[in-house]
């Protein structure tokens, strides 16, 4: 067999686990041939790419980015994207293709699939916002950085008795916010899933403040708004993907919750650091339990699929499926951690 893999989107922690797990199984255990497209869907589209063999592959399983590089296009933004994709597959005698990537690239594995190309995909994401996985790989890993930072910002906010509005990444879900926050014992939790009331919110560390502690720290996803019409908002704009490019809601909480409290407030924003270096163990395996069944399922032709964790096991989802809604964070998650915060 010839499979040809590549990584699409914002990068996670895991991929090159993923890459090399595939490497393995394909190379090793089924004696197939396996090349990797660079920078993701640009890769196919251009005919870039390179073999992949167990040198290779050797050393990279506990290292963060991806070896074959990424890109944020999709085929469905060329016009003939499609038809290209097919050609070259024909062209280079692929029997699978393996596409390893968040929602943008699962939509286009989906619409190259719906087009006839063997697709078995692979989900990631560090926002582990893919509806039909209970985990996504590098969510772990983001969390432990994420808990890192919020412990050793405790420290300095005690020191200056000062509100930190931590900003963590999330665009539509508040699954970071959500465990960092609970990990590190924030003091209020903000997601997208639920507008914030800037009243209760100032209410929540006014409260703190007033029991005679001295600091607050406030965990916010990247994508969370007010409640309309509760506080002015610079809600941002788009890139030229079409992704959310967000003015900063810790920026403004930070700016807001100063005035009101009249207690000095800063905003930290985690960012990109949450997606870098090396992944959890809990992450380099579940990126290779996905690389080994994404082989194991091209295998018995199992095509217009997506390897996802339920429970403990790996199964095989629809693509399709896949791809129609996102995981949000339960109110009745929201609920429990709001207890111990
Ligand atoms: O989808 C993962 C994610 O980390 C989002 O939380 C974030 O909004 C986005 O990627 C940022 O991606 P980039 O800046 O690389 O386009």
């Amino acid at each position: 067999m010839r499979i040809g893999v590549l990584t699409s989107g914002g990068d996670c922690p895991g991929l090159n686990a993923v890459i090399r797990s595939v490497v393995h199984r394909a190379v090793v255990d089924h004696g197939d041939e396996v090349i990797g497209f660079h920078d993701g869907w640009k890769g196919l589209l251009e005919c870039d790419y390179r073999k992949l063999d167990l040198d290779s592959v050797g050393g990279i399983l506990a290292q963060g980015g991806t070896i074959l590089g990424s890109s944020r296009v999709q085929p469905a933004h060329l016009v003939d994207g499609v038809e290209r994709a097919r050609g070259h597959v024909a062209e280079l005698g692929l029997d699978a293709i393996i596409p390893i990537g968040g929602e943008g690239t699962l939509k286009a594995a989906n619409l190259l699939s719906e087009a006839g190309l063997p697709i078995v995909g692979v989900p990631k994401t560090i926002d582990n916002d893919i509806a039909s996985t209970d985990v996504t790989f590098g969510f772990d890993t983001a969390v432990g950085v994420a808990t890192e930072a919020l412990d050793r910002l405790k420290t300095t906010a005690e020191s200056h008795q000062r509100v930190l509005i931590v900003e963590v990444m999330g665009r539509h879900t508040g699954w970071i916010a959500l465990h960092s926050g609970m990990a590190a014992g924030a003091h209020a939790i903000v997601v997208p899933e639920r507008p914030f009331d800037i009243d209760e919110l100032t209410a929540r560390v006014g409260a703190r403040f007033a029991a005679g502690k001295k600091f607050a720290i406030v965990v916010v996803a990247e994508g969370a708004k007010p409640r309309a019409g509760t506080m002015a908002f610079n809600e941002g704009g788009k890139d030229i993907y079409g992704h959310e490019r967000f003015a900063g809601v810790a920026q403004q909480l930070a700016g807001e919750l100063e005035k009101r409290l009249g207690k000095e407030a800063r905003a930290v924003i985690l960012g990109h650091v949450q997606r870098g270096g090396t992944p959890t163990a809990y992450d380099r395996v579940l990126a290779t339990r996905f690389g080994w069944h994404a082989v194991e399922a091209a295998h018995r032709g199992e095509f217009g699929m997506l390897t996802a964790l339920r429970g403990t096991d790996i199964v095989m989802v629809p693509l399709a499926e896949a791809t129609q809604t996102l995981k949000t964070v339960p109110a009745d998650r929201y609920t429990e951690a709001e207890t111990v915060l």
